[in-house]
C-alpha cells in the first residue's frame, strides 16, 4: 500500500520504518527541513534501539523515503498517518494546532479517496474537527480514523511490530478494513485489532496513559508512607503485586514519571473532564503526587547536605526519563538538577544516551562526563535519576574511591539496602530504610 506519515518524531519515524518493512512504500513527512536531510543520509535524529537498522534496510529497497514536501507525500497515498506532536498548553489541554494545521494541508494536497488516520495522542472529538477541517480544503472522499499509539519509547519496534492490541476507531467500515489490514502483518501471534468508535479510541488512549501513570503515583505515595514508618517499600510491592488482580508490572517506586507522554496526557485527559464539567480529583491527584515526588527527592539531598548547595559538587547518573531513549523532555533529572544548580551546587552529569540533548537543556551550566565514573570524581554525592542497565551493577569500590564521600542518592531503588551496607555506603533511596556506614 502508498502510505504517507506527517511528522517525523519518535511516533511517526517507527510507523513509517515498521509499515515499510512490512512491504508498504511509505513517504515520511516533516516540516523540519534539517530533520529530513539527516534522515536522507541515514541519520536518526534520536537514539531509538534498531530504528536506524531498520530505516536504513528499507531505503536501501526504496520502500522509505523522506521529503519535506507534504504535497507530493499526501497525494500519492492511499493511507495518510498524522503523527506530528500534541504538546501540552499552559492551562494543561492539549495544543492541537499542529494537528489541525496539517489536517488542513493534507486535505489541500488529496487527489482521490484517502484514509487518514489520527496517530497523534489527541482528546475525544478532534477526529470530528479534523473532518470538518479537512473537508472544507478538498472534494475527494476521505475518511478519519482514530489510530492511537501505545509505544514505548526504548522498546518502540518491538512495541509496534508485536502490539498488545490495536485500536481503531471509525464507523467507516472500509475505511477500518484498511487499516486493520496494515496491521495484519503485527497481530499473527493473535493479539486482538479492537475496532470502537472513533471517540472511544480517542478516549481510550487517555486512559490507557492515566491508569499507568496512576500506579505510578500510586506506588509513589505507599513508598512515602513506608518511608515514614520505617517499612520497605520493596516488601509491601511484593505482597500487593503477587495478587493477580494487582500485578507487579509498572510499580516502580521512584523520583515519578516524564518523558513526552504521561505528564501531558494526564493534565489533558483532566481538561477534557473539566470541560465536560466532570470532577477528575484521581488526575489531579496522580499529577500532583508526581511533581511532589521530584520535590521530596531534592528535599532528601538538602535534608542531608544543606539547603545552601554552594561549596558542594554533585554527580549525576541519568538524564532521559527513562532508560533506552535520549529523550529528556519533562525529564525528572531536569527539575531535579535545576533545583540543585539554584541551591548553589556544582553538577557533573553522566547519561548514556540523552549528553546531547541535556546539551541543548543546560549549556555549561553542568559539567558533562562519557565516563560514568569520571563523573564522580571529587563529588560529594551520587544522584541517581534513571534507571539505566549499567548503573545496576556499577563497581563500588571504584565509586567510593572517586567521590568525597560514600553518600548515594538513589531515584531508582537500583541496589538493594544489604549491598548498600555491605559496602559501606551511606545510602538514601525511595521508600525504603536509609543506610548509613557503620
Ligand atoms: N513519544 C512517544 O512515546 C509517544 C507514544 C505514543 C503516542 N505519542 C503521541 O504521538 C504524537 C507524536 O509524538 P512524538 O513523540 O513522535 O512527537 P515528536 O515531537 O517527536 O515529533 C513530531 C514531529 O512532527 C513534526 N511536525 C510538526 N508539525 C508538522 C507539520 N505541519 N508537517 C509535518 N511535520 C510536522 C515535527 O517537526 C516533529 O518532527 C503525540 O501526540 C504524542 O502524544 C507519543
Amino acid at each position: 500500500m502508498r502510505i504517507c506519515v506527517t511528522g517525523s518524531g519518535y511516533v511517526g519515524l517507527v510507523t513509517a520504518a515498521c509499515l515499510a518493512d512490512s512491504g508498504n512504500h511509505v513517504v515520511a513527512v516533516d516540516k523540519d527541513e534539517d530533520k529530513i536531510t539527516r534522515l536522507k543520509q541515514g541519520e536518526c535524529p534520536f537514539y531509538e534501539p534498531g530504528l536506524k537498522e531498520l530505516m536504513a534496510e528499507n531505503m536501501r529497497a526504496r520502500r522509505l523515503r523522506f521529503t519535506s514536501d507534504l504535497f507530493t507525500g499526501v497525494s500519492a497515498a492511499r493511507v495518510v498517518f498524522i503523527a506530528v506532536g500534541t504538546p501540552a498548553r499552559a492551562d494543561g489541554s492539549a495544543d492541537l494546532s499542529a494537528v489541525e494545521s496539517v489536517a488542513a494541508e493534507i486535505g489541500k494536497a488529496l487527489s482521490g479517496e484517502t484514509v487518514i488516520v489520527i496517530k497523534s495522542t489527541v482528546p475525544v472529538g478532534t477526529g470530528d474537527r479534523l473532518e470538518s477541517i479537512i473537508a472544507s480544503q478538498t472534494r475527494h472522499h476521505f475518511s478519519v480514523v482514530s489510530n492511537p499509539e501505545f509505544l514505548k519509547e526504548g522498546a518502540a519496534l518491538d512495541d509496534f511490530l508485536r502490539p498488545d492490541r490495536v485500536v481503531i476507531g471509525t464507523h467507516d467500515d472500509d475505511a477500518g478494513d484498511i487499516i486493520a489490514e496494515l496491521y495484519q502483518p503485527f497481530v499473527r501471534n493473535n493479539k486482538p485489532i479492537l475496532r470502537m468508535s472513533r471517540n472511544a479510541a480517542e478516549l481510550t488512549k487517555y486512559a490507557a496513559n492515566a491508569y499507568l501513570a496512576t500506579r505510578i503515583s500510586f506506588i509513589n505515595e505507599i513508598a512515602d508512607i513506608c518511608g515514614r514508618y520505617g517499612v520497605n517499600v520493596d516488601e509491601v510491592r511484593r505482597g500487593i503485586g503477587s495478587d493477580a488482580r494487582i500485578g507487579s508490572h509498572f510499580f516502580y517506586p521512584g523520583v515519578g514519571y516524564g518523558g513526552s507522554c504521561f505528564p501531558k496526557d494526564v493534565q489533558a485527559l483532566a481538561s477534557t473532564a473539566r470541560a465536560a464539567d466532570v470532577a477528575c480529583e484521581i488526575l489531579d491527584a496522580v499529577h500532583s503526587r508526581n511533581v511532589r515526588q521530584r520535590t521530596n527527592f531534592v528535599k532528601m539531598v538538602t535534608d542531608r547536605l544543606g539547603a545552601d548547595l554552594k561549596g558542594v559538587r554533585l554527580a549525576v547518573w541519568g538524564l532521559a526519563f527513562k532508560p533506552k531513549t535520549d529523550d529528556i523532555r519533562e525529564a525528572p533529572a531536569i527539575t531535579i538538577i535545576s533545583e540543585m544548580l539554584a541551591a548553589g551546587a556544582a553538577v557533573a552529569v553522566h547519561d548514556p544516551q540523552a549528553m546531547d540533548n541535556a546539551r541543548v537543556e543546560f549549556g555549561d551550566r553542568v559539567e558533562y562526563f562519557d565516563d560514568a565514573y569520571d563523573a564522580l570524581h571529587k563529588a560529594d554525592a551520587l544522584l541517581i535519576i534513571t534507571e539505566w542497565n549499567e548503573f545496576r551493577s556499577p563497581d563500588f569500590d571504584r565509586m567510593k574511591a572517586e567521590l568525597n564521600q560514600p553518600l548515594i542518592f538513589d531515584g531508582r531503588n537500583l541496589y538493594d539496602t544489604q549491598t548498600a551496607a555491605r559496602y559501606n555506603l551511606e545510602y538514601y533511596s525511595i521508600g525504603r530504610p536509609s543506610v548509613r556506614p557503620a
